[in-house]
């Protein structure tokens, strides 16, 4: 990188989350920086998938601001969301693929909405994809016919297909044998290692934590609000106690 302070992809600002009179989260200060992989964590239910949503623009703030390159989301008009929004791609937790379609088409589909490339290169560039994650047979397939792991592989391959500069990812390998984890962990390392791709992932996985991290963000359901943001060998070196404790036994704090 020549410039050495390349300025930060997300800035969220004094954030507050909640559903009606339900505080999920508040005071949340951060930064996303460009080419990072950073992890969400904490304890289920305490609001990973929610800031998750608050930071691609689903999810309105009660109170502060989520920024994309100075852009407040509250404040963007209808076009400007839509427009941001095709740089993002997104898993989400439920990570389903419509079963309607074969792969093949699920991983077409934002090709055919967003893009203005011919049948022939859509269908290249969604077996490349489906490649890259390891599915290059499925494409014919109906999703019914894959595996839990081999669905989130897929969702994965649909969230990439238009080669989104921003991935979210919201518990990619919940549920996975850990060397459908581990291949995961490896895939989205890749993406940012090759293609540059900045990576928000929402995990639990120590082990996934550890391998692809380069800062963690701890949600502490308890106090409502951030406790620790670094990586994630300083925070179980030197993290508050909880943190430590979350790190090293996996136990919500
Ligand atoms: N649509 C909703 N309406 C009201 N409350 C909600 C809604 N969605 C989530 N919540 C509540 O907000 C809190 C945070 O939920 P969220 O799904 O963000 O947690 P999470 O950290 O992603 O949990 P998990 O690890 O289980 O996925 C929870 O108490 C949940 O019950
Ligand atoms: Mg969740």
């Amino acid at each position: 990188m020549d410039d050495p302070t390349p300025p930060p992809l997300i800035e969220v600002r004094d954030l507050t989350l909640a559903y009606g009179d339900k505080l999920v989260m508040r005071g949340l200060n951060f930064e996303l920086r460009r080419g990072e992989i950073l992890v969400l964590m904490g304890g289920s239910g305490c609001g990973k998938s929610t800031l998750l949503r608050a930071l691609i623009g689903l999810q309105p703030a009660a109170q502060g601001s989520v920024c994309h390159a100075g852009l407040d989301l509250a404040l963007a008009d209808e076009r400007e969301l839509e427009r941001l929004q095709r740089g993002f791609g997104v898993m989400f937790q439920a990570g389903a693929l419509w079963s309607s379609m074969s792969v093949g088409e699920n991983v077409m589909l934002p090709l055919r909405e967003f893009t203005a490339l011919s049948e022939a290169e859509i269908e290249t560039v969604a077996r490349f994809k489906l490649a890259l994650v390891g599915l290059d047979g499925s494409f014919d397939l109906s999703p019914a016919a894959l595996s839990g792991g081999m669905r989130k592989r897929a969702a994965i391959a649909r969230a990439m297909a238009l080669d989104p500069p921003l991935l979210f990812l919201d518990e990619p390998s919940a549920g996975l044998d850990p060397l459908s984890a581990a291949r995961l962990d490896e895939l989205i390392l890749n993406l940012r290692d090759h293609l540059g791709t900045t990576v928000v992932l929402v995990s639990h996985e120590l082990h996934s934590i550890f391998a692809v991290a380069d800062r963690a963000l701890f949600l502490d359901a308890k106090e409502k609000t951030m406790s620790a943001l670094d990586s994630p060998q300083a925070l179980l070196d030197h993290g508050p106690p909880g943190v430590r404790e979350f790190l090293r036994r996996g136990v919500p704090a």
